[in-house]
Protein backbone atom coordinates (compact mmCIF):
# COMPACT_ATOMS: atom_id res chain seq x y z
CA UNK A 1 0.00 0.00 0.00
CA UNK A 2 1.01 3.46 -1.18
CA UNK A 3 1.34 6.19 1.27
CA UNK A 4 -0.42 8.84 -0.57
CA UNK A 5 -3.45 6.49 -1.55
CA UNK A 6 -5.98 8.88 -1.75
CA UNK A 7 -4.55 10.40 -4.94
CA UNK A 8 -2.36 9.47 -8.05
CA UNK A 9 1.35 9.42 -7.95
CA UNK A 10 2.76 12.79 -8.84
CA UNK A 11 4.55 10.84 -11.80
CA UNK A 12 1.29 9.23 -13.07
CA UNK A 13 -0.47 12.36 -12.78
CA UNK A 14 2.26 14.04 -14.90
CA UNK A 15 1.70 11.61 -17.28
CA UNK A 16 -1.85 12.66 -18.12
CA UNK A 17 0.01 15.39 -19.62
CA UNK A 18 -2.30 17.79 -19.53
CA UNK A 19 -3.30 20.78 -17.15
CA UNK A 20 -4.61 18.48 -14.30
CA UNK A 21 -2.34 18.99 -12.20
CA UNK A 22 -3.43 22.72 -12.80
CA UNK A 23 -6.86 22.43 -12.21
CA UNK A 24 -6.42 20.78 -8.61
CA UNK A 25 -4.04 23.55 -7.70
CA UNK A 26 -6.66 26.26 -8.63
CA UNK A 27 -5.60 26.91 -11.97
CA UNK A 28 -7.97 28.02 -14.94
CA UNK A 29 -9.20 25.39 -17.57
CA UNK A 30 -10.41 26.74 -20.43
CA UNK A 31 -13.40 25.38 -22.09
CA UNK A 32 -14.26 27.29 -24.10
CA UNK A 33 -18.46 20.90 -45.55
CA UNK A 34 -18.51 17.17 -44.64
CA UNK A 35 -17.35 17.02 -42.11
CA UNK A 36 -19.98 19.35 -40.18
CA UNK A 37 -22.76 16.73 -41.86
CA UNK A 38 -20.71 14.22 -40.51
CA UNK A 39 -20.88 16.15 -37.07
CA UNK A 40 -17.81 17.51 -37.01
CA UNK A 41 -14.39 15.46 -36.62
CA UNK A 42 -14.04 13.06 -33.53
CA UNK A 43 -12.11 15.44 -31.05
CA UNK A 44 -9.17 14.80 -29.81
CA UNK A 45 -8.10 14.32 -26.24
CA UNK A 46 -5.19 13.11 -23.92
CA UNK A 47 -3.82 9.30 -24.19
CA UNK A 48 -4.03 8.80 -20.36
CA UNK A 49 -1.43 7.69 -18.09
CA UNK A 50 -2.53 3.93 -18.56
CA UNK A 51 -1.65 2.94 -22.41
CA UNK A 52 -0.53 -0.48 -22.46
CA UNK A 53 3.45 -0.25 -23.29
CA UNK A 54 6.03 -3.01 -23.08
CA UNK A 55 6.99 -3.92 -19.46
CA UNK A 56 3.66 -1.28 -18.10
CA UNK A 57 0.98 -4.40 -17.57
CA UNK A 58 0.68 -6.04 -14.38
CA UNK A 59 -0.40 -9.06 -16.87
CA UNK A 60 1.32 -8.99 -19.85
CA UNK A 61 -1.45 -10.55 -22.03
CA UNK A 62 -0.35 -11.07 -25.88
CA UNK A 63 -2.60 -13.64 -27.39
CA UNK A 64 -0.44 -13.15 -30.43
CA UNK A 65 3.41 -14.08 -29.67
CA UNK A 66 4.78 -13.34 -33.23
CA UNK A 67 8.03 -10.96 -32.40
CA UNK A 68 8.02 -7.34 -32.96
CA UNK A 69 4.54 -6.90 -32.43
CA UNK A 70 4.15 -4.38 -29.44
CA UNK A 71 2.09 -5.03 -27.33
CA UNK A 72 -0.93 -2.89 -27.72
CA UNK A 73 -1.36 -4.42 -30.49
CA UNK A 74 -0.94 -7.85 -29.65
CA UNK A 75 -4.57 -8.97 -28.70
CA UNK A 76 -8.06 -9.12 -30.95
CA UNK A 77 -11.02 -7.20 -30.79
CA UNK A 78 -13.42 -9.22 -28.14
CA UNK A 79 -11.71 -8.10 -25.06
CA UNK A 80 -14.48 -10.27 -23.12
CA UNK A 81 -11.69 -12.85 -22.50
CA UNK A 82 -8.34 -14.17 -23.07
CA UNK A 83 -7.70 -16.46 -25.35
CA UNK A 84 -6.70 -20.12 -23.51
CA UNK A 85 -8.41 -19.29 -20.03
CA UNK A 86 -11.38 -20.66 -18.94
CA UNK A 87 -13.58 -17.63 -17.90
CA UNK A 88 -15.50 -14.07 -19.08
CA UNK A 89 -14.47 -10.77 -18.17
CA UNK A 90 -16.72 -9.55 -15.56
CA UNK A 91 -19.47 -6.54 -16.56
CA UNK A 92 -22.10 -5.21 -18.84
CA UNK A 93 -21.22 -6.41 -22.49
CA UNK A 94 -21.53 -4.08 -25.21
CA UNK A 95 -20.47 -4.17 -29.04
CA UNK A 96 -18.92 -0.68 -30.26
CA UNK A 97 -19.33 -0.63 -34.14
CA UNK A 98 -18.78 1.76 -36.91
CA UNK A 99 -16.73 3.20 -39.75
CA UNK A 100 -13.62 5.68 -39.74
CA UNK A 101 -13.90 8.44 -41.93
CA UNK A 102 -11.90 10.93 -43.19
CA UNK A 103 -12.91 14.40 -42.52
CA UNK A 104 -11.28 15.52 -45.83
CA UNK A 105 -12.57 13.68 -48.19
CA UNK A 106 -15.38 12.30 -46.77
CA UNK A 107 -14.30 8.73 -47.37
CA UNK A 108 -13.95 5.72 -45.81
CA UNK A 109 -10.69 4.75 -44.42
CA UNK A 110 -9.57 1.17 -45.01
CA UNK A 111 -6.94 -0.56 -43.02
CA UNK A 112 -7.02 2.11 -40.33
CA UNK A 113 -5.47 0.08 -37.14
CA UNK A 114 -7.24 0.91 -33.65
CA UNK A 115 -6.38 0.30 -30.86
CA UNK A 116 -8.50 0.72 -27.47
CA UNK A 117 -7.82 -0.02 -24.32
CA UNK A 118 -9.65 0.45 -20.84
CA UNK A 119 -10.40 -0.25 -16.93
CA UNK A 120 -11.90 -3.19 -15.75
CA UNK A 121 -15.50 -2.86 -14.76
CA UNK A 122 -14.28 -2.56 -11.43
CA UNK A 123 -12.44 0.49 -12.83
CA UNK A 124 -8.81 -0.94 -12.50
CA UNK A 125 -6.17 -0.97 -15.45
CA UNK A 126 -3.71 -3.40 -16.37
CA UNK A 127 -0.71 -1.21 -15.91
CA UNK A 128 1.49 -0.91 -12.91
CA UNK A 129 0.78 2.34 -12.33
CA UNK A 130 -2.99 2.15 -11.03
CA UNK A 131 -2.33 1.34 -7.55
CA UNK A 132 -3.58 3.92 -5.46
CA UNK A 133 -7.16 4.26 -4.13
CA UNK A 134 -8.11 0.82 -4.42
CA UNK A 135 -11.11 0.57 -2.12
CA UNK A 136 -13.27 3.85 -2.50
CA UNK A 137 -17.08 5.02 -1.44
CA UNK A 138 -19.48 4.65 -4.32
CA UNK A 139 -20.15 9.01 -4.54
CA UNK A 140 -23.79 8.42 -4.53
CA UNK A 141 -24.26 5.16 -2.85
CA UNK A 142 -21.55 5.00 -0.39
CA UNK A 143 -20.94 1.48 -0.91
CA UNK A 144 -17.07 0.15 -0.99
CA UNK A 145 -15.75 -0.16 -4.55
CA UNK A 146 -12.66 -2.14 -5.01
CA UNK A 147 -11.43 -2.01 -7.93
CA UNK A 148 -10.01 -4.90 -8.56
CA UNK A 149 -8.02 -6.81 -11.69
CA UNK A 150 -10.05 -8.97 -13.66
CA UNK A 151 -7.76 -12.12 -15.39
CA UNK A 152 -10.21 -12.91 -17.49
CA UNK A 153 -10.53 -9.35 -19.55
CA UNK A 154 -8.23 -8.69 -21.93
CA UNK A 155 -7.40 -4.95 -21.07
CA UNK A 156 -6.70 -3.87 -24.86
CA UNK A 157 -7.61 -4.91 -28.34
CA UNK A 158 -6.66 -4.62 -32.19
CA UNK A 159 -9.36 -4.18 -34.83
CA UNK A 160 -8.57 -2.95 -38.39
CA UNK A 161 -10.83 -1.54 -40.51
CA UNK A 162 -11.92 -3.67 -43.47
CA UNK A 163 -12.44 -2.04 -47.17
CA UNK A 164 -15.61 -0.65 -46.08
CA UNK A 165 -13.97 1.20 -43.59
CA UNK A 166 -15.54 -1.20 -40.77
CA UNK A 167 -14.73 -2.03 -37.46
CA UNK A 168 -16.08 -3.50 -34.70
CA UNK A 169 -15.16 -3.99 -30.73
CA UNK A 170 -16.86 -6.28 -28.27
CA UNK A 171 -15.99 -5.19 -24.51
CA UNK A 172 -17.23 -4.25 -21.38
CA UNK A 173 -18.65 -1.17 -19.49
CA UNK A 174 -15.05 0.01 -17.59
CA UNK A 175 -16.00 1.16 -14.00
CA UNK A 176 -15.84 5.08 -13.68
CA UNK A 177 -12.80 5.74 -10.94
CA UNK A 178 -11.36 8.63 -8.65
CA UNK A 179 -8.66 10.48 -9.69
CA UNK A 180 -8.50 12.82 -6.55
CA UNK A 181 -11.23 11.36 -3.63
CA UNK A 182 -10.21 14.49 -1.47
CA UNK A 183 -11.69 16.76 -4.29
CA UNK A 184 -14.47 14.58 -5.17
CA UNK A 185 -12.73 14.29 -9.12
CA UNK A 186 -13.85 10.84 -11.15
CA UNK A 187 -13.58 10.05 -14.10
CA UNK A 188 -16.72 9.00 -15.74
CA UNK A 189 -16.76 5.06 -17.93
CA UNK A 190 -14.62 6.06 -20.91
CA UNK A 191 -13.23 3.54 -23.95
CA UNK A 192 -9.45 4.90 -25.08
CA UNK A 193 -8.79 4.87 -28.56
CA UNK A 194 -5.45 5.48 -30.78
CA UNK A 195 -6.33 5.59 -34.43
CA UNK A 196 -3.24 4.75 -37.18
CA UNK A 197 -4.81 5.42 -40.72
CA UNK A 198 -3.00 4.55 -43.50
CA UNK A 199 -1.74 8.02 -44.49
CA UNK A 200 -2.70 10.11 -41.64
CA UNK A 201 -1.62 11.51 -39.18
CA UNK A 202 -2.73 9.43 -35.67
CA UNK A 203 -5.95 10.05 -33.71
CA UNK A 204 -6.25 9.57 -30.08
CA UNK A 205 -9.31 10.44 -28.26
CA UNK A 206 -11.84 8.76 -25.44
CA UNK A 207 -15.65 7.73 -25.85
CA UNK A 208 -18.00 7.96 -23.03
CA UNK A 209 -21.23 5.93 -22.52
CA UNK A 210 -25.24 6.38 -21.84
CA UNK A 211 -27.76 4.09 -21.93
CA UNK A 212 -30.59 3.18 -19.64
CA UNK A 213 -28.75 -0.68 -18.83
CA UNK A 214 -25.59 1.49 -18.91
CA UNK A 215 -24.31 0.29 -15.21
CA UNK A 216 -24.03 3.72 -13.23
CA UNK A 217 -25.70 5.66 -16.10
CA UNK A 218 -27.14 8.55 -14.42
CA UNK A 219 -23.25 9.29 -12.12
CA UNK A 220 -21.50 8.76 -15.47
CA UNK A 221 -23.88 11.62 -17.13
CA UNK A 222 -23.23 13.61 -14.09
CA UNK A 223 -19.51 13.37 -14.29
CA UNK A 224 -19.56 13.98 -17.74
CA UNK A 225 -19.29 18.25 -17.83
CA UNK A 226 -16.69 18.18 -15.17
CA UNK A 227 -14.33 14.73 -16.83
CA UNK A 228 -10.54 16.62 -16.47
CA UNK A 229 -10.13 14.97 -19.60
CA UNK A 230 -13.05 16.88 -21.11
CA UNK A 231 -12.38 20.10 -19.56
CA UNK A 232 -8.66 20.04 -20.91
CA UNK A 233 -9.63 18.83 -24.07
CA UNK A 234 -11.43 22.25 -23.79
CA UNK A 235 -14.32 20.14 -25.91
CA UNK A 236 -17.26 22.50 -26.58
CA UNK A 237 -21.10 20.84 -25.50
CA UNK A 238 -21.33 19.94 -29.12
CA UNK A 239 -17.96 18.47 -29.32
CA UNK A 240 -18.36 16.39 -26.16
CA UNK A 241 -22.05 15.57 -27.85
CA UNK A 242 -19.73 14.21 -30.24
CA UNK A 243 -17.89 11.79 -27.87
CA UNK A 244 -21.04 10.41 -26.24
CA UNK A 245 -22.02 6.92 -27.33
CA UNK A 246 -25.41 5.84 -26.67
CA UNK A 247 -25.94 2.08 -26.08
CA UNK A 248 -29.05 -0.36 -26.41
CA UNK A 249 -30.22 -3.63 -26.57
CA UNK A 250 -29.48 -5.56 -29.93
CA UNK A 251 -32.51 -5.52 -32.14
CA UNK A 252 -30.89 -8.18 -34.88
CA UNK A 253 -30.41 -10.79 -32.59
CA UNK A 254 -26.75 -10.96 -33.62
CA UNK A 255 -25.51 -9.67 -30.25
CA UNK A 256 -28.05 -10.50 -27.84
CA UNK A 257 -25.68 -10.84 -25.45
CA UNK A 258 -24.83 -7.22 -25.20
CA UNK A 259 -25.84 -3.63 -25.48
CA UNK A 260 -25.13 -2.33 -28.94
CA UNK A 261 -23.53 1.39 -29.70
CA UNK A 262 -22.36 3.00 -33.01
CA UNK A 263 -19.90 5.19 -33.56
CA UNK A 264 -17.75 6.12 -36.50
CA UNK A 265 -15.35 8.03 -35.51
CA UNK A 266 -13.62 11.46 -38.35
CA UNK A 267 -9.80 11.46 -38.59
CA UNK A 268 -9.32 15.09 -38.80
CA UNK A 269 -8.21 16.77 -41.73
FE1 LIG B 1 -8.75 6.20 -18.43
Amino acid sequence: MKADTNRLSRRTLLKWGLGYVGLLSGGHISSSSLAEMLNGPTPRQSLGPFFPDEGDPIDAIRENPAPGIPISQANDQDLTFVKGRQGKAKGQVIYLRGKVLSAKTGQAIPRTVIIMWSASASGRYNHKEDDGMLSFPHPTTGEIIHRTYDGYFQYWGRAVTNEHGDYWFKTIVPGFYPIDLESGLYRPSHLHFQLLPPAQPKLVTQLYFRGDQIPNNALNQELLPKDVVILDAGLTPKEQERVIVDYAPDTSGEMSDGLVGHYDFVIPG
